[in-house]
């Protein structure tokens, strides 16, 4: 197993030192891809835009011969000119386009342990989403037998060992898959197959398909998913807990003329300003940086700039603890990844497991808040609560308080809590003051539920004019309510 210390948490993502044999890798990160044949951007400079790790392909190198004797006499590390660490990837992702490599399982993977990769693949099979559930069933079982040769021919101690979760689109398949790897033992598990997603804008897809592998693996153990650049979906994906992405994307996109940003791509070609401030577009007008001879290579570094910014913001929100904000400002970026965001709020309940149990200030972005974990703790913690005598629910402090045995504050999205708790996290929430329709639905199906299990107990409850919901009428037909209509605020 993979050294893999998690120093800091936030939903299921973190910050961790990944311990490889050529240095301590700190996730999440993204390891740029190198392409063995061509590079515009050396693989010696990829440090100086804030690359940890590289990746690159075996099965590349092991097809030409002047890679691969130059690799086998000097190493992977001399062959690029780098000396920190290297994933290799193996040939499975020809394999997905091309339908067959000229290579064994096993010979790939004795070449990558011979180059010196710090962490090699398996000729894992990525099985496209959509076919049917028996064929990524077989795919699933000759990945996983692959897998245990694989791990049988590497010793632990020396090059990391990557055991790719497959299983399409089936979440139970993926889960299983995930476990099954799991009792192996592997250093790092790939999502892999994911690209054939990602490419069809099925971002909702996707978060099914990390939920269900992660739910299969030991929450310690680093993720990779696989294939993975466009820093747009890093804070989503890093939120549900995955740990290394690799990019070719800021090389692809830039053979396209396409201009990367956290919120989407522009073509070069629309741009009339440069939004980003990285040494290429300080240097660049728009104008210039569409018309300059080696346009690909400065929209490749671009790329890369801003692939490493928006990574360093999403550690940062993990470090202050409000990854999910950052996560639901940047599934509004596009409507397929608003329909992910609704989609892991139904995973709230596994990653409440995850989540620290105080962490800064909930700022409360839009109605999905209103399913964040935090508040599904505390509909679960309802049942602790005891509450006798007469209690008094009001949204804000009144001169009436000292008249009731209880004083609960009613705030959406959480419903209503003592008062004592008021300055306590998450209730110290920053919230907007007049609640939209799916935070209060939480607050009164919460404070219905605070009620029904505390039934001896007689409530007053003070409305506010914004408190429109149809729940009210619910709330004001319960025989211990009085439910106290708003004064004209
Ligand atoms: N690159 C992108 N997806 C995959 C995958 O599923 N497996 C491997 N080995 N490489 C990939
Ligand atoms: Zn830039």
């Amino acid at each position: 197993m993979s050294q893999f210390d998690i120093i800091h948490k936030d939903a299921a993502g973190r910050i961790g030192k990944l311990t490889t044999p050529h240095g301590v890798v700190e996730t999440p990160t993204v390891m740029p891809v190198i392409n063995p044949n061509i590079q515009t951007i050396k693989p010696s400079e990829m440090k100086d835009f804030g690359a940890e790790i590289l990746i690159t392909n075996s099965y590349i190198i092991y097809r030409k011969d002047e890679l691969r004797e130059k690799a086998l006499k000097d190493g992977l590390h001399a062959l690029l000119d780098y000396d920190g660490p290297i994933m290799t990837d193996s040939g499975s992702f020809q394999l997905s386009v091309y339908g067959e490599v000229e290579v064994t399982n096993q010979e790939i993977i004795n070449f990558q342990q011979k180059i010196g990769t710090d962490i090699g693949v398996p000729l894992d099979i990525p099985t496209h989403p959509d076919v049917t559930y028996e064929k990524a069933k077989e795919d699933m079982d000759i990945t996983i037998e692959r897998l245990k040769e694989a791990r049988g021919l590497v010793k632990e101690g020396g090059m990391l060992l990557a055991g790719p979760v497959q299983g399409a689109t089936y979440k139970d398949l993926r889960e299983d898959c995930a476990r099954e790897l799991s009792d192996v033992g592997f250093d790092v598990y790939p999502f892999g197959a994911v690209v054939p997603l990602m490419e069809a804008y099925r971002y909702s897809d996707l978060v099914d398909v990390i939920a269900s592998a992660k739910k299969g693996l030991d929450p310690v153990a680093p993720v990779h998913l696989f294939g993975a650049g466009h820093p747009m979906m890093f804070a989503l994906a890093v939120a549900l807990g995955c740990d290394l992405f690799d990019s070719a994307a800021y090389a692809l996109y830039a053979k396209d003329r396409r201009y990367i940003t956290s919120r989407g791509t522009y073509h070069i070609d629309k741009l009339k300003y440069l939004p980003c401030s990285c040494p290429v577009c300080m240097a660049h007008t728009a104008e210039e940086l569409k018309k300059a001879h080696n346009c690909t290579e400065l929209l490749a570094r671009h790329n890369l700039y801003v692939t490493f910014e928006e990574m360093r913001e999403v550690k940062q929100a993990i470090w202050e603890g409000n990854l999910l904000e950052l996560v639901e400002q940047r599934c509004r970026s596009h409507p397929r990844m608003l329909e992910a965001l609704k989609q892991m709020t139904n995973y709230s309940s596994w990653l409440e497991e995850c989540d620290p149990s105080s962490k800064s200030t909930f700022f409360y972005c839009g109605p999905e808040s209103a399913k964040r974990p935090e508040v599904l703790r505390f509909t679960k913690q309802l049942e602790r609560l005891t509450i006798k005598g007469s209690v008094l629910i009001r949204p804000y402090p009144t001169k009436k308080d000292k008249e009731y045995d209880n004083v609960m504050v009613f705030k959406a999205p959480f419903g209503s809590y003592p008062q004592d708790l008021a300055e306590v996290y998450p209730f110290n929430a920053e919230v907007v003051r007049t609640p939209d329709y799916e935070s209060l639905e939480t607050a009164f199906l919460n404070t219905i539920k605070l009620i029904e299990l505390n039934p001896e107990a007689t409530y007053t409850f003070l409305m506010r004019e914004s408190f429109v919901h149809p729940l009210v009428e619910k709330l004001s037909k319960m025989d211990n309510v009085t439910v106290v209509p708003p004064k004209s605020e």
